[in-house]
């Protein structure tokens, strides 16, 4: 803590998780090194999708975090600790209602304003260290093609400083991170189910087949699974391949 951090920063690069992933494989990084760029050429989303953001306007970049003896098996008490720490650090920012939907899109309202992208690096049974991507829409404000998208301006009304908002995510994810090795999944596991969008209430989701069905998020599983309840009160765990939310 109060060690200063590295931050590259470049006018513009394909990704930015991928930049970190080149760097990593050639340099010793120290923990928190941190790329960021104005303009990302090939951004990279979940599942292979793409994520697309007016250069120069919104956060674009990317964190790596040291991990010692940290088993692959723990891997979603990363995602539960960087969505905490962004929706935290939006929070402070005032910006309204902010809310994870599962597994770590961070909505304000029910509109989506942050995707993050963690890539984890491997050593048999163990992750070395984590490279967390993080897209941030700030001041940004014409999202065609992408209704449910909206930034820190087009909700507030207000311009941002963008490395203010950097600083302040930098912080968080540090406080939320540092010691993540000796933090259980459930002691962190309540905090995030406080902030999960549409818990407890009867939502509509669309299975792989494109099927509509009815249920109500209770929970998430310790592999990182979204549990639904559905009409039958069976209990069902479905993956982020399985299933989406409809909202
Ligand atoms: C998603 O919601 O699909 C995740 C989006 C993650 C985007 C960020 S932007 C910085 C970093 N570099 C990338 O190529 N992707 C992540």
């Amino acid at each position: 803590m109060g060690e200063l951090t590295e931050i590259i920063k470049l006018d513009a690069t394909e990704s930015t998780n991928l930049y970190l992933k080149d760097l990593l494989s050639t340099l010793e990084l120290k923990d928190y090194t941190t790329v960021v760029a104005k303009k990302q050429q090939k951004g990279r989303g979940q599942l292979g999708t793409v994520w697309e953001s007016e250069g120069g306007k919104n956060l674009t970049f990317t964190v790596l975090k040291k991990l010692d003896n940290f088993k692959v098996q723990e891997q979603f008490k990363l995602n539960l600790c960087v969505s905490l720490a962004v929706q935290e650090a939006l929070s402070a920012l005032s910006i309204p209602n902010v809310k994870v939907k599962w597994p770590n899109d961070i909505l304000s309202g029910s509109h989506k304003i942050c995707g993050i992208l963690i890539e984890n690096m491997l050593k048999g049974q163990f992750i070395k260290s984590a490279v967390i991507g993080i897209g941030l829409n700030v001041n940004q404000t014409k999202f065609d093609n992408l209704e449910k998208a909206s930034s820190l301006t087009n909700v507030t009304g207000l311009q941002f400083d963008l490395d203010e908002v950097l600083g302040r995510i930098l912080s968080s994810l540090k406080y939320h991170l540092n010691n993540i090795q000796e933090k259980t999944f459930e002691e962190v596991l309540p905090e995030y189910e406080k902030l999960l969008f549409r818990k407890d209430k009867a939502s509509t989701f669309k299975n792989e087949e494109d099927h509509l069905f009815m249920g109500i998020i209770r929970g998430i599983s310790e592999e990182g699974k979204l549990l639904v309840e559905l009409e039958d009160e069976k209990m069902k765990e479905f993956s982020l391949k399985e299933v989406s939310l409809q909202y």
